[in-house]
């Protein structure tokens, strides 16, 4: 959909992210498989340049950050440390002993694979509705000609309670809601634990981001990866940063297929049981005046094995003014991105096919002189 077309939507259901804007429709690529195991359409297939080398997907030398969150807690200098090099050079790190109970990370695994596991038809009754952004569906589908993720998802917004709609929560599959419910509770704490963090390394006292976006929301894109007959060909996501501040990505701990971009090279990011990636989003990025890196990421697929994953977003509500915070700029380090109001920025980012890190390169950098 083009911006202009955005633009005029706004307005109705303000706080459900009905006004972010509307994917094109596609079909389900896990109804795809089930259909035809040996099918790659012509949209899935990438161009050449932008193909995965799958072929060393299990030898890649470089490993992310690991901060272990329990000394990140109580203040630890070396972690605290550690936090602040991984936001800057990586704008990715892995967390262990995060205090989310294995339970909970199961049992939100397994009601995700639930829901997939649904017949179609089933699965349809939970389908983005009308302009609705939440849902079973797709997003940043916004061409005929671009290429398709090799991922079906399903969009809920879970913070504040009164936003939430819950007619696309699946209430069939007993112990779906609690299992969000549950995790959704944990994620929330411990991203408002890192950001506490991150006021302070950014020279702030702890509360220092929250004064600043004030009320957050929380919403959480569940993506299937279908097995794929050809993985050389397609990718599970296309290359994207989060307009988001934080995400908490949730992986499978079987299955790889997350990488990131780092000193131009894709790097995959190895699950470690029950751990939890994090990365830094645009509005981080932006906040802190490109201090931290939102970076670049993508999925690939496998031959074999279905991949499942949860990126649990932490948003500012679509009226914040976001810009760099007075903190981080002075004559040493002058301001890098203009001002732009929330809303318009992720209107801006949706509407268009995911192209890397290009949109807030497009739209808030500030050419310097
Ligand atoms: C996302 C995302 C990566 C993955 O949902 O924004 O980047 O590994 N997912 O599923
Ligand atoms: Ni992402």
């Amino acid at each position: 959909m083009r911006v202009k077309d955005q633009m005029e939507n706004i307005g109705i259901e303000e706080e459900k992210g009905s006004d972010w804007g509307k994917s094109l429709p596609v079909p389900s690529v896990q109804e795809l498989v089930r259909n035809d195991p040996r099918s790659v359409p012509e949209n899935y297939i990438q161009h050449q340049q932008d193909r995965p080398d799958v072929s060393d997907m299990a030898s890649s030398s470089f490993h992310i950050p690991i901060i272990d969150f329990a000394l990140l807690v109580k203040g630890d200098g070396d972690e605290t440390r550690k936090l602040d090099l991984a936001c800057k050079d990586w704008g990715f790190f892995q967390i262990i002993n995060h205090g989310v109970a294995e339970d909970v990370l199961l049992k939100m695994k397994a009601a995700i694979a639930a829901f997939f596991g649904l017949p179609l038809e089933e699965k349809n009754k939970y389908a983005q509705a009308g302009n609705d952004f939440q849902g079973y569906g797709q997003q940043y589908v916004v061409s005929e000609e671009q290429k398709l993720d090799w991922c079906d998802m399903v969009f809920l917004i879970t913070f504040p309670h009164e936003i939430r709609n819950l007619k696309y929560w699946p209430d069939t599959i007993p112990g779906f809601r609690d299992a969000v419910e549950s995790y959704s509770k944990e994620a929330w704490k411990v991203a408002n634990e890192i950001c506490t963090n991150i006021s302070l390394l950014m020279g702030m006292d702890k509360d220092g981001l929250k004064r600043f976006y004030g009320k957050t929301k929380q919403a959480m894109r569940m993506n299937y990866y279908p097995p794929c007959s050809r993985p050389d060909l397609v990718l599970g996501i296309n290359p994207h940063s989060d307009p988001d501040i934080i995400t908490l990505l949730l992986q499978d701990d079987e299955v790889p297929g997350l990488q990131i971009r780092h000193k131009d090279k894709w790097i995959l990011v190895k699950p470690i049981r029950n751990a939890i990636v994090v990365n830094v989003g645009d509005v981080l990025e932006i906040l802190s005046n490109g201090v931290y890196k939102s970076v670049e990421h993508r999925a690939i697929t496998n031959e074999t094995k279905a991949r499942v994953s949860l990126a649990t977003i932490k948003i500012p509500y679509d009226e914040l003014e976001i810009g760099p915070m007075e903190c981080t700029v002075d004559d040493r380090q002058p301001r890098m991105y203009r001002n732009i109001k929330y809303l318009d920025y992720v209107r801006y980012t949706l509407g268009r096919k995911m192209e890397g890190k290009a949109h807030i390169d497009n739209i808030l950098k500030i050419e310097s002189s």
